[in-house]
This record gives structure tokens, C-alpha cells and sequence, in this order.
């Protein structure tokens, strides 16, 4: 039977997210790469729409040339997972409002295909089991998961495995968007090329400490922000935070290492290339710093956009738009 619900359709805000520092360990027998990451989702978001008609397939609406409407597209290869696991039935029509970056290292592609997803169990009114989500998600993509809890997440394995991490507080946030489209698969590739493997492991001991510390900090039983001089946000990247994909990005695209330096220059806290990039990221004290940063950035010629950080609650809160 098909649903009766041609006329029903979910709208959902598919926000981005940025990496917290990310180090790369060892690549794996399976191809992929052991990742140790902190992801922080933001307000910067794509719009999604889904809803079901008679009929059968999945059909994706996007004006962006460069959004693939088949099966290449994440959010395709989530619904039929989904739809097969739920035993749906009917035609999926997926409509993809795009603001973020395509390829741009804040995982757009991955949110957007969560969002689909999440979208979807309301359209056709049956609930996936969380183990189910997270396993559809993670076959898709190491990005896709952290998109399932939203807020401060911790990645590790190959940044699918999550665990929610405390609630920080919303930071001023800026993103710098270049015009570079940066490979994933090709930075790593480069990555083992360039700096394979002694020290690798150090590296991810290193962080795990400074993780640890930060996370035993936060979770003693003291409320921890009282205790904290300042944003634990930055706190954390100071604890030895930094993005292992700068390494082998920057002498590529010197253009993003000059971006870094130009948030750095407005007054970023600190700033970091997100995920394997292009997306660059600045952490500011105020919205006020964030914004006039913005004004500076533009004059200069980038590509630049305030935002704050979404904690979990906030996420969750914003993620329905409408359901008509
Ligand atoms: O999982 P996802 O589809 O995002 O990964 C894209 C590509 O990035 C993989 O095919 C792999 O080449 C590389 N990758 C990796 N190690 C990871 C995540 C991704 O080598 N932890």
C-alpha cells in the first residue's frame, strides 16, 4: 500500500559542522584511517525537505549543478537503506536547499543525508532504533553519525564511532570558504605519502592525553565552567588541539594556509583548517569580534560568514523547521 501522503512534506535544517582538531593514525587494512576528533556542529545550515508520494524510487531536487541527484548522492544512499529497513514503500522526494560549501570540509554532504533521513521516519511515521541510524549512517559515510547526535561529539575509529561530549557553551565562530575544492581521499593519500608512520602513533597518544585531560576536567562532578578561567571551547583547542590534515593541505593550497593567518590576523582566538578543508574556521571571544572580523575578511576578498557553535540542545531544537 502506498502512503497516503502526497501532500506532506518535512523541512529540516541540515547544519554543518566543523573539526575541533583532528589527528590521523595509522591507515588500516580496510583502507581507511584510524582518526581521533573532536566535531562541534554550527549554526551555518542547508535546508531539506522530504516527502513521499505514490509511486516507488528516490527522486533529488537540487538547483546546485554540482549536487548529484543518483546514487552518488549520500542522502540516496541513506534513503534506500532506510527505506529498506523501515519497509517503506512510495516514491522519496528529497529537496536540497544549498548554502553550505559542496566538498567544503564541514560535512554538508553527511548532514545533509542524516537530515534526509531523520526527515524521513517523520514523513512516513515509523522510528529506526538508534543502532539502526547509526548503522545506516556509518555504512555511508565516517561523517555521517556525529550529524545523529549533534553539539560537541567525539569521533574516533575512522570518525564514525561518536560519543556526545558535555555542552559548551555557543561560541563566536567565523568560517572562511575558499574557492578550493580539497580531496578527502587525496589527503590522505598524501598524508601517508608525506608522513607515514613513525611518530604517527605518538601523535595520537598525545592528543588522547590532552583529550583525557580536558574530558576528566569537564566530567569530575564540579560544575566545570565555574572552575574554568575561560571558554572551555578554547580551553580545549589549547589543550593541544590541531588539524593533521594542515600538514599536507597547506603546502597544496598555500591559499588556505594565508586564509588561517588572515582569521588569526582579525582576531580569531585561534583558527584551524576543518576536516580535510577547504573550510577554514576562526574561534572568537565575541559575536561583535566575529562580525567585524566578517567585514575585515570581505574587504580582503574571502569568503567569510559569522556563525556560532550549536550546542546539542540548541541542534535539536532548531533541527524541525516545519511539517506540513
Ligand atoms: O567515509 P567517507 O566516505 O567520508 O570517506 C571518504 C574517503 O576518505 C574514504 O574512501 C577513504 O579514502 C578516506 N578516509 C580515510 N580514513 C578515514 C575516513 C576517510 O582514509 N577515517
Amino acid at each position: 500500500m502506498a502512503y497516503n501522503l502526497a501532500s506532506m512534506t518535512v523541512q529540516v535544517r541540515s547544519f554543518a559542522k566543523i573539526n575541533l582538531g583532528l589527528r590521523i593514525g595509522a591507515a588500516r587494512a580496510d583502507g581507511f584511517h584510524e582518526l581521533l576528533t573532536v566535531y562541534q556542529t554550527i549554526g551555518l545550515h542547508d535546508l531539506i525537505g522530504v516527502s513521499v508520494s505514490r509511486g516507488s524510487g528516490i527522486e533529488i531536487r537540487c538547483d546546485d549543478p554540482r549536487v548529484p541527484r543518483d546514487q552518488s548522492n549520500t542522502c540516496y544512499r541513506v534513503v534506500e537503506k532506510a527505506m529498506r529497513a523501515m519497509k517503506g514503500k512510495g516514491r522519496v522526494v528529497i529537496e536540497i536547499e544549498k548554502r553550505l560549501p559542496v566538498q567544503g570540509g564541514m560535512g554538508g554532504a553527511s548532514s545533509n543525508a542524516v537530515a534526509t533521513l531523520l526527515a524521513l521516519e517523520r514523513v512516513i511515521k515509523k522510528t529506526l532504533p538508534g543502532e539502526e541510524r547509526l548503522r545506516i549512517a556509518a555504512e555511508v559515510g565516517s561523517d555521517l553519525p556525529l550529524f545523529l547526535i549533534g553539539g560537541t561529539v567525539l569521533g574516533v575509529g575512522r570518525g564514525e564511532q561518536v560519543y556526545p561530549l558535555e555542552d559548551l557553551p555557543g561560541t563566536a565562530c567565523v568560517v572562511v570558504t575558499p574557492e578550493v575544492g580539497v580531496s578527502t581521499p587525496k589527503a590522505f593519500a598524501e598524508w601517508d605519502r608525506k608522513l607515514t608512520l613513525p611518530g604517527s602513533s605518538d601523535r595520537m597518544v598525545e592528543l588522547g592525553r590532552g583529550l583525557s585531560a580536558w574530558l576528566s576536567e569537564s566530567y569530575s562532578g564540579a560544575p566545570f565552567r565555574r572552575g574554568r578561567a575561560e571558554n572551555p571551547l578554547l580551553e580545549l583547542v589549547r589543550a593541544g588541539i590541531k588539524n593533521d590534515f594542515e600538514q599536507v593541505v597547506f603546502p597544496e593550497y598555500p591559499e588556505l594556509s594565508e586564509g588561517k593567518s588572515a582569521l588569526e590576523r582579525a582576531g580569531a582566538r585561534c583558527a584551524f583548517l576543518s576536516g580535510s578543508g577547504s573550510t577554514l574556521y576562526g574561534l572568537f571571544a565575541s559575536r561583535q569580534g566575529a562580525r567585524a572580523a566578517v567585514t575585515r575578511l570581505r574587504q580582503q576578498g574571502w569568503a567569510a560568514q559569522a556563525t556560532v557553535t550549536l550546542t546539542r540542545r540548541r541542534y535539536w531544537q532548531k533541527f524541525l523547521v516545519s511539517s506540513f
